[in-house]
């Protein structure tokens, strides 16, 4: 199963449930292996690797032609791997434009090692440029983490129909695995009234699982830690046990594990 975490918007959680979702994965035996896509890193950060030491990275694999037995690396937990992601990903734009079809490096890159995982799950920087569609085009499915207190609720239709023409025009249409609310906050009205708006209008498309604000999870990074390795026992750690569960099974659903 090969997964992207997808929004044009930033900020959402999208790195923090790449990290937190692999982690738990792999927690429960799977072999798994998280794809740093975006520029700044973040996911490699969040898992102890820093800028200096990011090289060789997604952007050898895409940019570079580099195999990927000599860019994947270890995280130190059990059944984790990682690309990293690195600055040099930025110039992907231009340096992918020279390439026959742009959008199929990723896919071509991970086509040696897919049978290896069980989960790949590619963390895409926001936006929809070349590198969110070389994510896109890499995936049997995609999820898409919102939060409820600053949802724009046309936005998000119209970033669905921005979904529907770049599939279109990439010949993929990995399916929506799910709409994931995150950095929820049922102290404040407009969350619960956000919330019971957005499940109403997509209803099963929405996981039931829910990601509550919870600072552990937002100090984990700075550890280089997921948050299973900082606070097991959180409510940020506890909600994405949960997910991972809920991934599994729909999933398995749909027939894509
Ligand atoms: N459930 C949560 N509770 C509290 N803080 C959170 C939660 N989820 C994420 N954060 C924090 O919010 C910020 C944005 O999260 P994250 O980096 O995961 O979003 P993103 O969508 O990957 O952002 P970008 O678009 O910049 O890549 C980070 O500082 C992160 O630690
Ligand atoms: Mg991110």
């Amino acid at each position: 199963m090969i997964l992207s975490l997808v929004n044009v918007k930033g900020g959402v959680g999208k790195t923090t449930t790449a990290v937190n979702l692999g982690a738990t994965l792999a927690r429960s035996g799977l072999r798994v292996l998280i794809v740093d896509l975006d520029p700044q890193g973040s996911a490699s950060f969040s898992l102890g690797i820093t800028e200096k030491d990011a090289r060789p990275s997604a952007a050898d694999l895409l940019l570079g032609d580099r195999p990927i037995r000599e860019v994947i690396r270890e995280t130190g937990r059990p059944g984790l791997d990682l690309v990293t992601g690195s600055m040099e990903l930025a110039e992907g734009d231009l340096t992918l434009a020279r390439k026959r079809d742009p959008e199929r490096q990723l896919a071509r890159a991970l086509a040696p090692v897919r049978r290896r995982y069980d989960f790949i799950i590619i963390d895409c920087p926001p936006g929809l440029s070349v590198l969110s569609l070389n994510g896109l085009a890499a995936s049997k499915a995609y999820v898409v983490p919102v939060v409820p207190h600053d949802l724009d609720m046309e936005a998000l239709n119209r970033f669905f129909g921005g979904m529907d023409r770049i599939q279109h025009a990439i010949h993929r249409h990995p399916p929506l695995l799910g709409i994931l609310l995150t950095m929820v906050d049922h102290r404040t009205r407009v969350t619960d009234e956000v919330v019971a708006g957005i499940r109403a209008a997509f209803g099963r498309d929405v996981f039931r699982t829910e990601i509550p604000i919870n600072v552990r999870l937002a100090e984990a990074p700075g550890y280089g830690k997921s948050i299973f390795d900082y606070q097991s026992w959180s409510k940020g750690a506890q909600a994405y046990a949960h997910l991972g569960g809920e991934v599994i099974s729909r999933s398995t659903k749909a027939g894509l594990v």
